[in-house]
């Protein structure tokens, strides 16, 4: 029983935060009703893991939940890293972890068990007894009676020392980073963050599906895309004419930017639909929010008719996970910065309805600031011109003091496939800034009308026959829809307070610099 109910811990955290959240915030029928909900859910998870036939041995974490489930204290074998040894007369403690939680397990070893080879980085497997421990800092410990040493870890040359690395040290050795307290919390945040996220939209009834990496065209016409060719093949300059011969595919592949395109074929029929994909940029920004390579939430679904109701969605499921994946970000906001975990704190209450407002009437009030403030912005806000990242901030940081949807742009700085309003000069769509980050999604009701979308195809100088496959999804039996695109590692960073997305991904890339 003990081993079973240790597995659900992931799961059983997030119900109970979601429990916690629930009676704070609503009435009593709601939370009865909330009651209800936990008490289905967790004996869902218990059939679900009872009928499991894992032969995995029990991570620290399910091992620690397990015992302060069910109060049992038992004998146990351990494996893990070395985070920390302390050696003192009669005793050593050593902290190991294997990533599974943010605590890690206190061992305690006797002398005459206790290897001369026990350093920071070396992997060991540990045998004992779980007990109460009587120090600070920890409910339980291991009584350790067998060591066995799996990888020794030079102490002298191993680069991950106790102290805290410089970030640009740490980009350097991408190989090794995961095993600093901080990358690996981020790398829990995302995973619970991704679960959250599925169970979303299972909740709303969306298929989760996968699109295609290699691509014929750019989905946002930006010309940011990273070109394919194999190996093998002569470089483009040497091979003349239409080069058709050098193509793997007998035309040019490219890397995609986001799976929008995709996305809208298979909502067609399948009404709702989103993925988490891999995205590539050939952008040279070397900001803190920019990555070659990146992951993109996507969604998409069939028979809307308001971008509102697109924002709703991503109102409805960032608040959801910001609000069950709290307990991950405990370590991350350990040192952070108060005013922003403020922010974020209030983004997610429930009563807060994250604000909307046309981008004409964002504009108005960026040009009110920079003809009063004494010190305006750098680039003057005009109506027409793509708003800045200094605008963007100061829209949702100070004018809103939180999330904020910004809606309708002018149909001159948005990509071909966005609804035309009937307003002649601005289309359907949204960018949702967020305080300290900037734009972290974007999204609009895509032009179903055939005849608009081939105007705004010509209109956008892209050749039509490039887009026939998407033409024709507008041919036969085009349904209104709409969709939108949020960046994985911007959401890491505005729930954790990472400065960089370049540290919300295990291994980042950008301009001059791929390691691994
Ligand atoms: O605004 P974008 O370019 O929208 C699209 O690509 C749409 N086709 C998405 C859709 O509607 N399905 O990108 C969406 C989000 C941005 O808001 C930003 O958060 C993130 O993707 N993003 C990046 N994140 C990291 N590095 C980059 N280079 C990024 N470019 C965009």
């Amino acid at each position: 029983m003990s081993a079973s109910l240790s597995a659900l811990r992931p799961e059983l955290v997030c119900t109970l935060s979601l429990y916690r959240w629930n009676t704070v915030a609503h009435d009593s029928s709601t939370k009865i009703a909330s009651k209800l909900l936990v008490a289905v859910q967790v004996s869902s998870m218990l059939l679900r893991h009872c009928a499991s036939t894992s032969k995995l041995p029990l991570t620290i974490r399910q091992l620690l939940s397990s015992l302060q489930t069910v109060g049992q204290e038992t004998k146990v074998q351990v494996n893990g890293w070395i985070k920390s040894v302390r050696r003192q007369k009669n005793v050593t403690f050593v902290v190991i972890n294997d990533g599974s939680c943010a605590s890690g397990l206190q061992a305690v070893l006797k002398p005459d068990i206790t290897p001369h080879n026990l350093s920071n980085g070396t992997s060991v497997r540990f045998c004992g007894g779980l007990v109460k421990s009587l120090g600070r800092g920890q409910t339980y410990e291991l009584q350790v009676e067998a060591v066995d040493v799996l990888g020794e870890c030079n102490p002298e040359a191993y680069p991950i020392q106790k102290q805290a690395l410089p970030v640009e040290f740490l980009r350097d050795n991408a190989h090794l980073r995961a095993r600093t307290d901080i990358n690996a919390a981020m790398l829990r945040l995302r995973d619970s963050v991704l679960r959250t996220i599925h169970s979303y939209f299972e909740t709303q009834g969306f298929l989760y599906v996968h699109t295609p990496i290699l691509t014929s065209n750019d989905c946002e016409g930006g010309g940011e895309t990273f070109r394919v060719l194999p190996s093998s093949s002569p470089p483009l300059e040497q091979s003349p004419g239409s080069n058709s011969h050098a193509e793997f595919f007998s035309q040019p592949a490219y890397l995609t930017v986001s799976s929008q395109l995709h996305l809208e074929a298979l909502t067609a029929s399948m009404s709702r639909v989103y993925t988490l994909s891999p995205c590539f940029r050939a952008e040279r920004s070397q900001t803190n929010r920019h990555l070659a390579e990146f992951w993109m939430l996507e969604a998409e679904w069939a028979f809307i008719s308001h971008v509102g109701d697109v924002c709703h969605v991503v109102e409805e499921s960032l608040k959801n996970v910001l609000a069950q994946c709290q307990s991950e970000n405990l370590l991350l906001w350990k040192d952070g910065d108060e005013a922003k975990l403020n922010s974020l704190e209030d983004a997610a209450r429930p009563g807060h309805a994250w604000t909307r407002m046309t981008y004409t009437d964002a504009v108005k009030e960026l040009e009110k600031h920079h003809a009063s403030a004494r010190v305006g912005f750098e680039f003057e806000p005009t109506w027409g011109r793509a708003l800045q990242s200094e605008h963007e901030r100061w829209l949702s940081e100070r004018l809103v003091g939180g999330p904020v949807f910004v809606t309708d742009y002018p149909t001159s700085l948005k990509p071909f496939y966005m609804r035309a309003n009937d307003d002649g000069r601005t289309v359907a769509c949204f960018d949702l800034l967020v305080p300290f980050i900037g734009e972290l999604a974007g999204g609009s009701l895509r032009e179903e009308r055939l005849p608009q979308l081939v105007q705004a195809i010509h209109r956008h100088g892209l050749r039509e026959e490039e887009y026939g496959w998407y033409v024709d999804l507008r041919k036969y039996g085009s349904a209104p829809h709409g969709g939108y695109g949020l960046g994985f590692e911007r959401l890491i960073s505005w729930m954790s307070g990472i400065e960089n997305v370049r540290e919300c991904i295990a291994v980042p890339r950008w301009a001059k610099r791929m390691l691994l």
